[in-house]
């Protein structure tokens, strides 16, 4: 873990913030899907969502299935999104069911814009989108979430399920990374 830590720049959001709103985005689902009345069919964007899906999915108290996709928009060391890229789903039956999809952080929209088309396309009974983070950018606009955990400035983050270069996913906080490892980021 020391390799690790010494390469984080700030805590964003700490882990108790994290759980105390992962309580709160679980109640109001709950709330809204009672409404509805069905049981719903949760589907995480792997491998972000990873985390934040495994600790709201125990806060929700209806039936539920889950479906996976699996979405990559920063392969490597990059930090800057090359396109969102379909790499696997195992979805399952979605027709007629009420669909909640759960990603890790609302970025430029085009994850959740081609997930959510894929998910349209199967006639589900309801589709809502639940993401922990929203970056503040423009183009994100066009594609909306229904419940979202935190609106964040336009930085790279990692932990809590959110990588750079595939590391970091299993660190407890929300960090931002020193500027070394931004660099690729800053640039115009
Ligand atoms: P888009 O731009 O498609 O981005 O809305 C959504 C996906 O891109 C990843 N992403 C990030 N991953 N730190 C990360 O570790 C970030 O700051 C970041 N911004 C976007 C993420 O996988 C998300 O699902």
């Amino acid at each position: 873990m020391a390799a690790m830590s010494h390469q984080i720049d700030q805590v964003l959001i700490p882990r108790r913030r994290i759980a105390r709103r992962v309580r709160h985005l679980a109640a109001q689902i709950t709330l809204d899907h009672q409404q509805s009345g069905a049981e719903i069919t949760l589907v995480p964007i792997l491998t972000g969502a990873m985390i934040f899906c495994a600790d709201l999915m125990r806060r929700l108290s209806m039936r539920l299935k889950m479906g996976l996709l699996t979405v990559s928009s920063y392969p490597g060391s990059s930090v800057r999104s090359q396109g969102p890229a379909l790499l696997a789903q195992q979805l399952g039956e979605l027709t007629g069911r009420h669909v909640l999809i759960v990603d890790d952080i609302l970025d430029s929209g085009g994850t959740l814009g081609l997930v959510q088309g894929l998910v349209a396309e199967l006639k589900p009974a309801s589709l809502r989108t639940c993401v922990l983070l929203r970056k503040q950018r423009a183009l994100q606009r066009t594609v909306k979430a229904d419940y979202v955990g935190f609106d964040i400035p336009d930085v790279f983050v990692a932990g809590y399920g959110l990588d750079y270069d595939n590391y970091y996913r299993n660190l407890p906080d929300i960090v931002t990374l020193r500027p070394m490892m931004a660099r690729e980021a800053q640039q115009p």
